[in-house]
């Protein structure tokens, strides 16, 4: 049987970027006989509107059973007026709920034609491919106690980080397992010298690469000192694996290296399921881009990038994930460029589907 990809395209430019991974995934059946079971529904907004609910029952059973969801965008200004209860980033903070998806992966890429987007120099960043593994369901953002208390005649603000010994086993196996399929390295980071969560996370990832990794070669940083060598020479690293607080402020740095919001990908991994392969949730990191949904403007490549993350990780198509990564690549050294990656001085820019006709012809020349 086929493996089966649940695709959620959800709002604003979400639906216009998707219908361009689409026509890829029909390019992968026919050309290199990868068929997949898709079956579409809606989230947020989309399902709002013809549910009453951003992710109904039914939708959530789906991407259960899947073997991996895409996911495009949710929200937008038409539904700021809602009830918390059903805003459209409810529907998709309940997929990463119920799916408990504890590995969130942000790859910080840089493609050669790009380089010069980049605030820093080109040799820093060119050609960079580095993956960092954030902890998303623990941590400082859920720890108790929390909250503000009175004490004397101040309010004292209180979060607590806490992290259990299988809390962070599992997340750094995600992080072993990634490497495998990468460089072969993770560097740990935490800052062990000074907290004792990070006294923990240090000595459990060390037990596991040893008892069930030795393959990979482990390193440890501190998070301060990491941030300071991401910036300085980020080519050093492959896998990264921090705990949720240090990762949500790394993986934003990183991905800042590299250029425009459109050409970032993302997935949340969670425990294996009976293939062996983990539950996974694929959606690129930009929004439904409201400003720019409807034109025909959007980016479709941090799309089309989360579906070659899929083809690696959920899939073990790590070659023609390879090739698609390396259509992207070619497309934008040949100068191809959406708005959003056009400097002030100008050119014209193709549409959402100009980029993925250029995606495919580059396949099809593959
Ligand atoms: P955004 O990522 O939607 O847009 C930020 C800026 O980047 C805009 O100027 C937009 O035009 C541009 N941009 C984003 N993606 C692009 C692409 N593929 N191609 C070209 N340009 C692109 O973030 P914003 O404006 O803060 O949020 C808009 C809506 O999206 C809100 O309702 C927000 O809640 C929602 N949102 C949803 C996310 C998700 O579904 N995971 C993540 C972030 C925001
Ligand atoms: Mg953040």
């Amino acid at each position: 049987t086929n493996p089966n990809l649940l695709i959620l395209p959800g709002d604003g430019i979400g639906p216009e970027v998707m219908a361009e991974v689409r026509r890829i995934i029909d390019w992968f059946g026919a050309k290199r006989g990868l068929a997949f079971d898709v079956s579409e529904d809606l989230v947020g907004g989309a399902a709002y509107d013809a549910h009453g609910t951003p992710l109904t029952d039914a939708t959530m059973e789906k991407a259960q059973e899947a073997d991996a969801v895409l996911l495009g965008a949710v929200g937008g200004p038409k539904y700021d007026v809602l009830d918390f209860s059903v805003k459209p980033e409810r529907g998709l903070l309940r997929l990463r709920k119920e799916m408990d998806l504890f590995a969130n992966l942000r790859p910080a890429q840089c493609f050669d034609a790009l380089a010069d987007f980049s605030s820093l120099k080109r040799d820093v960043v060119a050609g960079l491919d580095i993956m960092i593994v954030r902890e998303l369901t623990s941590g400082i953002y859920f720890g108790e106690p929390r909250g503000i208390i009175h004490e004397g005649n101040e309010r004292v603000g209180i979060n607590t980080q806490r992290y259990t010994e299988s809390e962070i086993e599992r997340v750094a196996r995600s992080a072993f397992e990634l490497a495998r399929r990468r460089g072969n390295k993770v560097c740990s980071m935490e800052k062990a010298n000074v907290m004792e969560s990070g006294v923990l996370w240090r000595e459990v990832v060390t037990k596991i690469g040893e008892t069930e990794y030795p393959d990979v070669e482990l390193s440890h940083m501190y998070a301060d000192a990491g941030a300071m060598q991401l910036c300085r020479w980020p080519k050093q690293f492959d896998v990264i694996v921090t705990d949720n607080l240090f990762g949500d402020l790394l993986s934003d740095a990183a991905a800042m290296l590299t250029g425009s919001l459109g050409m970032l990908p993302s997935a949340s991994l969670g425990a294996p399921m009976a293939n062996g392969r983990p539950k996974a949730l694929y959606e690129p990191v930009h929004g439904s881009a409201p400003d720019i949904a409807g034109q025909g403007k959007a980016n479709p490549i941090a799309c089309i990038l989360s579906f070659a993350m899929a083809l690696r990780y959920s899939f073990d198509q790590g070659a023609e994930a390879d090739r698609l990564e390396a259509a992207v690549e070619k497309v934008l050294a040949d100068g191809v460029r959406t708005a959003d990656l056009m400097q002030s001085d100008g050119g014209s820019p193709v549409s959402t589907s100009g980029m993925g006709d250029a995606v495919l012809a580059a396949l099809d020349g593959s």
